[in-house]
């Protein structure tokens, strides 16, 4: 069948080049474009001049579309000319409804950096049904939340499958060492998800329920609260403490499972910890881990430190960590499955720093393999592994990004 989208002007709209993260993601499609690649692209932004400064700063030049997010018939207008959209304009909660929305409307496939649960949940409940119906795959978290978790489940799962003949019926994602930094937008996301959660008790419900994401999120599941104590993990023979992402990243995995129509099982478990190494000083690690992270929460539900912090301590949109942090950052994540009598690991590595440098190239990676691979056509409020499958793995390897069984 061919493609109603493909008489489009554009294969892809960068939405946000002139932020921290967007404009990373331009000069990996700039790079990937010198490099060979076909590829008819456009930036938009709210501001014209800012994005042609950006063009001449990393020697680019492509169509500029002048669009604001908060205007419907801009974000339309948008999604009617390209047959994908990727997104960096965020808090998405804030900003990105409207663009959701005309995406699904039009057949526009769509993907975004958001670890915005609620944001994703009030997605799902208003577009995947018109998404199915148009055929646009609205694909969320295609950044470092939480393409490892998410692929990384898929791949071991079926390798599994492959070379064994046997099923996982649990898989344990433990983030090891890394490097990076934390960007303005970042902050911004997740200062504005407190302020909301400190107020709305509903929210904090749907945040809790391990099922956040799934297509019925009352349906019970095997999988219970997500980790928060410090625990030495007989298994890999470390300490752990709770992951930052994992109320993200397994809310995504467990939707993945659903929307690939229980390919792990409806039994299935997926557990998130961060690992912090052996003997005293992996448990002082994971402990500090641990006593801080429910500290900072602690603190960020108070209005007054959240605004102190947002104004004094943390950085504004915009900012983020520099060149040489990117560069010289990098990530692990091991993933220990069991089933049916068997044990196997996968360990992705990627070079760069996470949050930034991986993750432009994760996105961007992401919207490449929708608009140029074969996938089945299955339009909705999708997850990585149910839009793009191991179709990406591949994509993510010659991008720097391992992965090693
Ligand atoms: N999941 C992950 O792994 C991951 C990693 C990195 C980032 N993120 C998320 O990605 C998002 C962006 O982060 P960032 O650090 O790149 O943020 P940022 O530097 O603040 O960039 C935000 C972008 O949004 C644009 N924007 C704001 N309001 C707009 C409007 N009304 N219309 C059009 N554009 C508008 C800004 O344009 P102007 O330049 O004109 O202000 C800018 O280009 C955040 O939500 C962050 O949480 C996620």
């Amino acid at each position: 069948m061919t493609d109603p989208t493909s008489q489009r002007s554009y294969d892809l709209v960068l939405f946000g080049a002139t932020g921290f993260t967007g404009r990373l993601v331009a000069e990996y499609l700039a790079e990937r474009c010198r490099d060979g690649l076909a590829l008819r692209w456009a930036m938009a932004g709210r501001d014209r001049s800012k994005l042609q400064s950006v063009q001449s700063a990393i020697g680019v030049e492509v169509p500029i579309l002048v669009a604001d997010a908060m205007d419907e018939g801009s974000m339309r207008l948008l999604a009617e000319q390209t047959r994908l959209v990727l997104t960096t304009v965020g808090p998405y909660a804030k900003y990105g409804s409207a663009l959701v929305a005309a995406c699904a409307a039009q057949g526009t496939d769509y993907c975004d950096l958001t670890g915005e649960v609620h944001w994703m949940r009030a997605m799902i409940d208003a577009h995947h049904e018109t998404a199915r119906r148009t055929g646009a795959r609205i694909v969320h978290t295609c950044g470092y939340d939480s393409i490892p978790s998410d692929l990384g489940t898929l791949a071991l799962f079926d390798h599994v499958e492959r070379t064994h003949n046997k099923k996982l019926t649990r898989i344990t994602h433990y983030a090891g060492e890394s490097k990076g930094g934390v960007s303005g937008g970042t902050i911004a996301s997740m200062l504005a998800m407190m302020e909301l959660s400190s107020v709305d008790r509903s929210l904090r419900k749907l945040l809790a329920n391990p099922y956040a994401l799934n297509p019925d999120p009352a349906e019970k599941g095997p999988d219970g609260p997500d980790p928060m104590a410090v625990r030495f993990d007989d298994e890999i023979g470390l300490w752990t403490g709770p992951f930052v992402m994992a109320a993200v990243n397994s809310r995504v995995v467990r939707r993945s499972n659903a929307l690939l129509e229980f390919h792990y099982g409806k039994d299935f478990r997926y557990t998130e910890l961060q690992s912090t190494g052996r003997g005293a000083t992996g448990l002082a690690r994971a402990s500090a881990l641990t006593a801080g992270l429910g500290s900072f929460m602690v603190l960020l539900q108070n209005s007054k430190a959240r605004s102190l912090l947002a104004k004094r301590v943390l950085p504004k949109p915009g900012e983020g960590p520099s060149r040489t942090t990117i560069e010289q950052g990098f990530f692990t994540s091991r993933f220990v499955g069991h089933g049916d009598g068997v044990t196997a690991t996968l360990t992705i590595r990627g070079k760069r720093d996470p949050g930034y440098g991986a993750t432009a190239r994760m996105i961007s990676e992401s919207a490449l393999c929708l608009l140029q691979d074969d996938l089945p056509r299955k339009g909705g409020v999708l997850t990585p592994a149910s839009a793009m499958g191991l179709a990406l793995v591949p994509r993510l390897e010659r991008a720097g990004i391992r992965f090693e069984f």
